[in-house]
């Protein structure tokens, strides 16, 4: 089993969902989904975001799938319209390592997608592609997307917070992480509630 180049074209279905490669057919979709406060707020994406944008985020979700950097699909329902969007990328083949995001459309939240698409990706790269410990970078204050890394299994983990610049001033990212084979402790348990009711321990 190789992790690199990452499989193309890929589609994953289970959990109430289909996960299928962007086309350029989904350029309003996309547009629509991405052109939205919270993606402002939490993500990278450029906001506003629009048809030049979009253009330019397939074609760099294009490239990154056909030289096998990174694993970007958009999450359906039923492999037809794009309710959001699940990645894997930064693989570190030494450590057997990957960096996971996602994001959902603001009218899809709340439906479970999210942790759906997370759940069947993180299954995938266990298992398919033997990946042992999977990452996720996400701000404190992002609480749905803290949520959502809970509920699929990941913990946080005590890594220094990862500075930055976001829309509304400087920032942190945490790390969470989900480890192959390893069941959730009672410790990693206590410390996700505590996450959870208090915020980030330091
Ligand atoms: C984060 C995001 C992807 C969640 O998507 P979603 O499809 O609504 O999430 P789900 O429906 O799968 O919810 C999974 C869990 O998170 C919880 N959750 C979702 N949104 C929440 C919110 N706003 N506040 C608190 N909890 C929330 C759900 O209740 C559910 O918890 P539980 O089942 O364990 O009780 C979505 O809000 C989003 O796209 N936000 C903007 C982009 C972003 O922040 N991406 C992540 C960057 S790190």
């Amino acid at each position: 089993m190789t992790v690199s180049p990452l499989p193309h074209p890929l589609r994953l279905a289970g959990n109430g969902v289909v996960l299928r490669e962007w086309a350029p057919d989904d350029l309003d979709d996309l547009v629509a989904m991405l052109d939205e406060p919270d993606i402002a707020r939490w993500t990278p994406m450029p906001s506003p975001f629009d048809v030049e944008a979009g253009l330019a985020y397939l074609k760099r979700a294009r490239q990154g799938r056909l030289t096998g950097q990174r694993i970007q699909l958009a999450i359906t329902t039923d492999g037809l319209a794009p309710r959001g969007e699940v990645l894997l990328f930064g693989v570190v083949p030494a450590r057997r390592e990957a960096e996971l995001g996602y994001l959902v459309g603001a009218p899809y939240r709340r439906r479970g997608l999210a942790a759906a698409a997370l759940t069947l990706l993180t299954g995938y790269a266990c298992g398919s592609l033997r990946l042992r410990r999977l990452l996720l970078r996400i701000d404190p204050g992002n609480l749905a997307s803290t949520a959502v890394a809970r509920r699929c299994g990941y913990r946080l983990t005590g890594e220094p917070p990862i500075p930055q610049e976001g829309p509304y001033g400087p920032t942190s990212l945490d790390t969470w992480e989900y480890v192959a084979g390893r069941p959730a402790t009672r410790r990693d348990r206590l410390r996700n509630v505590a996450s959870r009711r208090y915020g980030r321990r330091t």
